[in-house]
């Protein structure tokens, strides 16, 4: 497939006004994506898990216009408010899927968005955001092409969503989604996330994932500029190798359940995505001291009860502890007793593997 694959050859029907709306998840990578060229291409290929209850869901009211003019025609609704700061983002990412859904200026389009998540949790919205407006323009141009395949729907979905926020691509669909073109996974693509195309072990497929919040205020580099970071950055193309030979590694280990092999990638990841960060120019650091106690934390308990318990890092301070249903209660325990200590006003988020973004109305 070729971006210009995307663009409509013409619609069959007419849409005057209406409403649709769709509840999309965040995700968390396991291979991460970091670096990227014009539009929106990664780097290197990444691999995630699709979260359950940290989600967006928004509703996206349309209503033609009586004069389509060649601006966006918008309103932006979050948690119930008018959010004019949020309103250039919206437009950029019309502009660069303007190509794709020609009809975007025929309509007035207004926005309603809330999150399941605490707002300033700290935790990036933009996956879920992204990829719950990208489901609701496709639910558009599904009225006017009822003819579209599910397949079609969805790999389209994934692709605009890679306009509006790269791992956006990967929330559209459960479980385990790969985005970014590689050798061992057939119909990977850099312009669209699919579904993990192999058997995943059972123990994959009930992981779980709580959200440890140890600063829950925005940070200070933004990932925009950590991701240009890595133009020119020194270590930048070992990295790219390193993110490669990663995926290709846990590819087997995700068939077979080896649990162990799953740690080691995925923590050298987390490390691996902070120490670019550490090694920029400019350098900047989004751990704080309590993501490493938590670290420390996590690494003594492993060793002391050889639970399978490991952490993975987003762009940010706060920590995503990832461990198999088989073992959560103990590993609960240990949650509640050794590390909420560290987190901001006591407060985590326990979300597991889910299966995808879910229309809620047409
Ligand atoms: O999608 P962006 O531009 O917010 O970048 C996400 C980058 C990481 O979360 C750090 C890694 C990843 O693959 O999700």
């Amino acid at each position: 497939m070729t971006e210009s694959d995307f663009i409509p050859e013409g619609y069959s029907h007419q849409l005057e006004d209406g409403s649709v709306s769709w509840s999309s998840p965040s995700n968390i990578a396991l291979v991460k994506y970091w670096g990227k060229h014009e539009p929106q291409m990664p780097a290197n290929p990444s691999i995630s898990f699709t979260l359950d209850s940290c989600r967006s869901d928004t509703k996206l009211s349309f209503s033609k216009r009586k004069h389509a003019g060649t601006d966006f025609s918008f309103d932006l609704i979050f948690e119930g408010k008018e959010q004019p700061d949020f309103k250039p983002k919206i437009a950029t990412f019309f502009k660069r899927i303007e190509r794709y859904l020609p009809f975007l200026t025929d309509y007035h389009l207004v926005i309603e968005s809330s999150n399941s998540f605490p707002h300033s949790s700290g935790i990036a919205s933009s996956a879920s955001a992204f990829s719950a407006l990208a489901l609701c323009l496709m639910s558009m141009e599904r009225k006017l092409d009822p003819d579209m395949s599910h397949e079609d729907f969805t790999r389209k979905a994934s692709f605009l969503s890679r306009l509006g926020s790269g791992s956006a691509c990967r929330s559209v669909e459960g479980g385990l989604v790969v985005w970014g073109d590689h050798d061992d996974i057939p119909g990977s693509s850099d312009l669209y996330g699919i579904p993990f195309p192999f058997e995943i072990h059972e123990r994959f497929k009930s992981y779980h994932d709580t959200i440890l919040l140890v600063d829950k205020g925005k940070k200070q580099v933004s990932s925009t500029l950590g991701h240009q970071l890595m133009v020119d950055h020194p270590f930048g193309e070992q990295r790219f190798k390193q993110a490669n030979s990663n995926l290709a590694l846990l590819t087997p280990i995700l068939q077979i359940g080896d649990l162990q092999g799953f740690i080691h990638i995925v923590e050298q990841e987390a490390l691996s995505l902070h120490a670019m960060m550490l090694t920029s120019n400019p350098y900047f650091m989004l751990m704080k001291p309590n993501t490493l106690n938590i670290i420390n934390s996590v690494w003594e308990f492993r060793r002391e009860t050889g639970h399978n318990l490991c952490f993975t890092l987003d762009a940010g301070a706060n920590v995503h502890l990832l461990f198999p249903d088989a073992e959560s209660d103990k590993i609960y325990e240990f949650i509640k007793n050794e590390l909420v200590a560290y987190c901001e006003n006591g407060h985590y988020i326990c979300d597991n593997v889910g299966s995808g973004a879910k229309q809620t109305s047409d």
